[in-house]
């Protein structure tokens, strides 16, 4: 696997990240956000399967809610937000670190069509290893609602720990849910095929 080999001091003192990476893996190309992505998030998010798992999602989910991120928020400073593809570059999803007030945060999805193949654990582990390269003494956190069997696992063999457990608002559940609060140091960051 490749992609932002060397930690970037200027970055690593003032707490932010260098652009996005350009990361491939044995099957997936991760790049910064285009545009022209704005089709296929949409048509990822308005799938409620996805949407119900996620915190920040807009509800009802429109093309113009995708263009709006990609414009403002995709490739902004504070974040990693790397859209996943495979051979044909066509979108079909977002690993993402972001610093937010407690901590650098991983999040992610992916199309429906995408899931059951291991597309997420290989995604996630090679965004996540980039990042310890960046910064090695940081903590990840992260987190999945109680019902997210897949997710946790992806997590677990990342080498996620559970921290703790809270209820939060999920907008497209119109619903309160236990959401299970995980922590990676890059000590416990499992080994994988790099
Ligand atoms: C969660 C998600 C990212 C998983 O992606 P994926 O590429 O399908 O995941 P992987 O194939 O890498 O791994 C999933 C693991 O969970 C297992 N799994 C999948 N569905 C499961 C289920 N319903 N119950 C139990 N285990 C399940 C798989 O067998 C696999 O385990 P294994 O590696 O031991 O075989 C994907 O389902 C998704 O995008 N869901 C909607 C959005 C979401 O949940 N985002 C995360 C929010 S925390």
């Amino acid at each position: 696997m490749s992609g932002a080999k060397s930690p970037d001091r200027k970055s690593q003192a003032s707490g932010s990240l260098p652009p996005c990476p350009v990361i491939r893996t044995p099957r997936l190309t991760l790049r910064p956000h285009l545009l022209s992505d704005a089709e296929a998030v949409t048509a990822s998010l308005t799938d409620f399967g996805v949407a119900r798992m996620l915190l920040r999602v807009p509800q009802p989910y429109h093309l113009g809610d995708a263009r709006e991120w990609l414009e403002t928020e995709a490739n902004a400073g504070t974040a990693w937000n790397a859209a996943i593809t495979e051979t044909d570059d066509a979108h079909i999803g977002v690993v993402s670190i972001e610093k937010l007030r407690n901590g650098w945060h991983l999040g992610y999805w992916l199309n429906r069509q995408a899931w059951g193949r291991g597309i997420m654990s290989e995604a996630a582990w090679a965004l996540v290893a980039a990042f310890f390269r960046q910064r090695p003494d940081s903590t990840v956190l992260s987190g999945v609602f109680a019902d997210n069997t897949a997710s946790l696992k992806v997590q677990a063999k990342l080498g996620f720990a559970i921290s703790g457990i809270a209820d939060v608002y999920v907008p497209a559940r119109g619903a309160t849910v236990n959401r299970i609060e995980t922590r990676l140091t890059r000590d416990a960051f499992a080994p994988a095929t790099e």
